[in-house]
């Protein structure tokens, strides 16, 4: 098997080139895309409108790098404006009067496939990612699986789609409520999970009979250029799903203003999520928004304390705390404050750092400039702040780091819980320790912030574990797990500031991609008057 992608030549061991395994390579893939290889040249990557690839109708096109190496250039992309969106939207307009008349199990039996292909390319996807987006492979590859079991459980969907039935208040009549898709749905996706994000979304959508136009995140867009050509492999139809490339105000927001499209699913930070929401709102559009978290982890002194710190050390530390779902605050019951905070400083200063692609790499470097500068500018507030900056707080450039955004884990300690370091997201590997004295001031901790996604609770008291889950304000609250862990067939989604009350995953994302319709069937023959005649 021959493989070429990103600029690099797969061959599986022990193949030997025959001649038309040659003659595949340079008229199948294309002479130049073998050239790029030998040369070890960028690939230039392209939009899916109407059924083809594609550049900007503007010719512009933006780089994409890799950010624990930023000399690694990973291909250009094209830097799409409102026209390609009004080709994508218009051709997915037209493609959706023949998708939605497609029954729902075939389009769960595309989507399975696409499943099947997420399985074959799993490892190739997975090093693809970590170069673009800079997490440890063994992350990516959890990235992929996520997308996996989404492929699979949307499948089982499209054979459920549930209405229901429910008896008339008047004779010889039927009620019932049915699902019905809804149009072209706008989908705007961040870079921290570039697999498992986008499918979270697009899975849905298409088994419900939904049209997709995909603007990926600008960090991540190779990824998306990859599930998008999965989808086209598995069988999905061409025009049923486009993909425009581009940065936010200038191909996102043309999305969300464009009158063609009738829902918007966006992930990404509260800041652009209200913008969207005030947007779209103006066409009475539908819209999911997954925004910020400010998780925290909470341990009383009955906690199994080696457990709680495996916890920890996974939710602060894993991706470089670029998660929504991140562990950003540490509650400790004040009995095992100096013990436990002892014994995790001591396993972060181990933590290795490094190019996700290197098997002894625990975690990888953030996104990009920008994302560096904000989380460095974190630390100082929480210098400036009065915490006491227990280990880390700068930039790590030893080695085969010093090209790469790499920020050593940091700790605070000593954080008081109206500092902005224990309130705003920081989406980097910063955790604030707090000090509590009873299981009534950790819920009140944890509650202070304007975010409520995910929660955490260690714990062997079951009384204690029930009041938690009742009180704390969040999405989403583990006992005895770490904040993060996501599972695609289980609601995933915040309180407050966090979103706006829907939910991806589970079967609420089914609710949010189909409209209700009522549908009462009168065979009574004749005219039977609700309220009037059942008086
Ligand atoms: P962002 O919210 O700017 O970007 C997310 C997506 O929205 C990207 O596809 C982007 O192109 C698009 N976008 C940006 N501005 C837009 C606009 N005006 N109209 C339409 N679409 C727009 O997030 P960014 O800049 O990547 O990260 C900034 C901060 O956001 C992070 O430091 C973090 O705090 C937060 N964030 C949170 C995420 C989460 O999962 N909760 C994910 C990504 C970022
Ligand atoms: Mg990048």
């Amino acid at each position: 098997m021959i493989n070429i992608r990103n600029g690099t030549l797969f061959v599986k061991e022990n193949d030997f080139l025959t001649f038309s395994q040659i003659f595949y390579i340079l008229f199948g893939y294309g002479c130049i895309d073998v050239l790029r290889v030998i040369l070890r040249m960028a690939r230039e990557f392209k939009n899916f409108i109407d059924g083809r690839w594609r550049d900007a109708v503007g010719g512009k096109r933006f780089e994409n790098r890799n950010p624990a190496n930023w000399d690694e250039l990973i291909g250009t992309f094209p830097d799409s404006r409102a026209e390609d969106i009004d080709l994508a939207v218009k051709s997915a307009a037209a493609a959706y009067e023949s998708w939605r008349l497609t029954p729902a199990p075939r389009r769960g039996e595309i989507i399975r496939r696409a499943g099947d292909l997420l399985v074959q390319y799993k490892e190739e996807i997975a090093r693809e990612m970590t170069r673009e987006m800079g997490k440890v492979l063994l992350e990516t590859r959890g990235d992929v699986q996520e997308g996996i079991d989404t492929a699979y459980y949307a499948a089982t969907e499209g054979r459920r789609l549930f209405g229901f039935t429910a008896p008339s208040e008047l004779p010889n009549k039927f009620n019932m409520s049915i699902r019905l898709p809804i149009g072209v749905a706008g989908v705007i996706t961040p870079w921290n999970f570039p697999m498992a994000i986008p499918t979270w979304k697009i899975f849905p959508a298409l088994v419900c009979g939904n049209t997709v136009v995909f603007k990926p995140a600008e960090d991540t867009p190779a990824t998306a250029v990859r599930l998008v050509e999965i989808l086209l492999e598995a069988g999905l139809p061409d025009k049923v799903i486009q993909l425009v490339n581009g940065n936010g105000p200038s191909a996102g927001m043309p999305l969300v203003e464009h009158p063609g499209v009738k829902l918007i699913s966006f992930t990404g930070s509260t800041q652009v999520g209200k913008l969207i929401s005030a947007t779209a709102s103006k066409d009475l559009k539908r819209v999911s928004l997954e925004l910020g978290g400010k998780n925290a982890q909470i341990v009383m002194p009955d906690a199994d304390l080696d457990l709680a710190l495996e916890g920890v050390l996974w939710g602060a530390f894993g991706t470089a705390g670029q998660r929504c779902t991140a562990t950003s605050r540490l509650i400790l019951h004040e009995a095992i404050h100096d013990k436990f905070l002892a014994m995790l400083i001591k396993r972060v200063e181990k933590i290795r750092l490094g190019n996700g692609l290197e098997p002894t790499a625990e975690v990888g470097p953030v996104i990009n400039q920008k994302q560096l500068d904000k989380v460095l500018s974190y630390i100082g507030v929480g210098k400036d702040e009065g915490a006491k900056l227990e280990t880390g707080g700068e930039r790590y450039t030893d080695g085969a780091c010093r090209n790469g955004f790499f920020i050593r884990p940091t700790i605070f300690s000593q954080v008081d819980p109206e500092m902005r370091i224990a309130k705003e997201e920081i989406f980097g590997p910063v955790l604030a320790v707090i000090k509590v004295g009873s299981l009534d001031a950790a819920i009140r901790v944890l509650n202070n912030t304007k975010y409520g996604l995910s929660s955490s609770l260690y714990t062997r008291d079951v009384n204690a574990a029930f009041k938690a889950i009742r009180d704390l304000e969040a999405g989403i609250t583990y006992i005895n797990g770490p904040t993060i862990g996501a599972e695609a067939h289980m609601p995933f989604g915040g309180v407050k500031e966090t979103g706006n009350g829907h939910r991806e995953g589970g079967w609420p994302v089914y609710e949010f991609f189909t409209e209700i319709k009522t549908v009462f069937v009168d065979y009574s023959g004749k005219l039977q008057r609700a309220q009037i005649d059942n008086q």
